[in-house]
């Protein structure tokens, strides 16, 4: 199951996707799990509660984003933040206080898992390179999606994240977009490649 919890996210139009990135979570069983993209926490909260069954409260949780900052230059994933729904433009505008999309917006709506999480905010390219990769299992890149980013994101992640872990990449079949050519590019470089559908793409390091 995967729930939207009345927030937006990319997986709204296509709830398949989502279960299939459930799935191979299901599968791989991951103890530390990255997302890059994080948007408004509800595929991080999915992840949450999953990985608190799976592991019984072991599990940490890494989010990377820029949050409500704006993006400086093309990454192809506009942010949809208009709220229609009047109860919850007074939810969030006024209860809480929050943008769904910034920081303490986020570190709100997964506090259910405060001693799990770990959320940085700021350009992937900056950030990365301060984690330690190394603990990672698990990987959902699904940030900026311009190939420079996508290429720089993945090269940091293979070359620091240990053999046989897993990144899955979204918008791999995104027509203009820079995902598919930065993860064909690294055909010779890791264990594998695998198409899970059009849209969801996992490497094997
Ligand atoms: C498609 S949304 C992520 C959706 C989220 N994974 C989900 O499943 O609901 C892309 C997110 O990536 C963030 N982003 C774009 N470029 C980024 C970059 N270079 N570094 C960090 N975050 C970035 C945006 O702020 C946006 O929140």
């Amino acid at each position: 199951m995967f729930r939207l919890y009345g927030r937006k996210s990319s997986f709204k139009k296509d709830p398949a996707s989502a279960i299939t990135l459930i799935n191979e979570v299901k599968k791989k069983k991951p103890s530390v799990f990255l997302e890059v993209g994080v948007y408004q926490g509800v595929t991080s909260r999915n992840i949450c509660e999953l990985l608190n069954k799976i592991n019984l409260g072991n599990f940490q949780y890494i989010g990377v984003d820029i949050f409500d900052l704006q993006l400086d230059k093309e990454e192809f994933t506009t942010k949809h933040n208009y709220i229609s729904n009047p109860f919850k433009w007074i939810y969030f505008n006024f209860i809480t206080k929050n943008k769904p999309d910034s920081f303490l917006g986020v570190k709100s709506f997964l506090s259910k898992f405060e001693k799990n999480i770990e959320l940085h905010r700021g350009f992937s390219d900056n950030i990365l390179p301060i984690l330690d990769l190394n603990k990672v299992d698990f990987c959902f890149l699904d940030g900026g999606h311009s190939y420079e980013t996508v290429k720089n994101d993945l090269t940091i992640l293979v070359a620091k994240m240990k053999k046989k872990s897993v990144i899955i990449c979204d918008d791999y079949d995104q027509v203009g977009y820079g995902v598919k050519k930065a993860v064909d590019e690294l055909s010779n470089t890791v264990t594998s490649i695998e198409s899970l559908n059009k849209r969801l793409v996992k490497i094997t390091v």
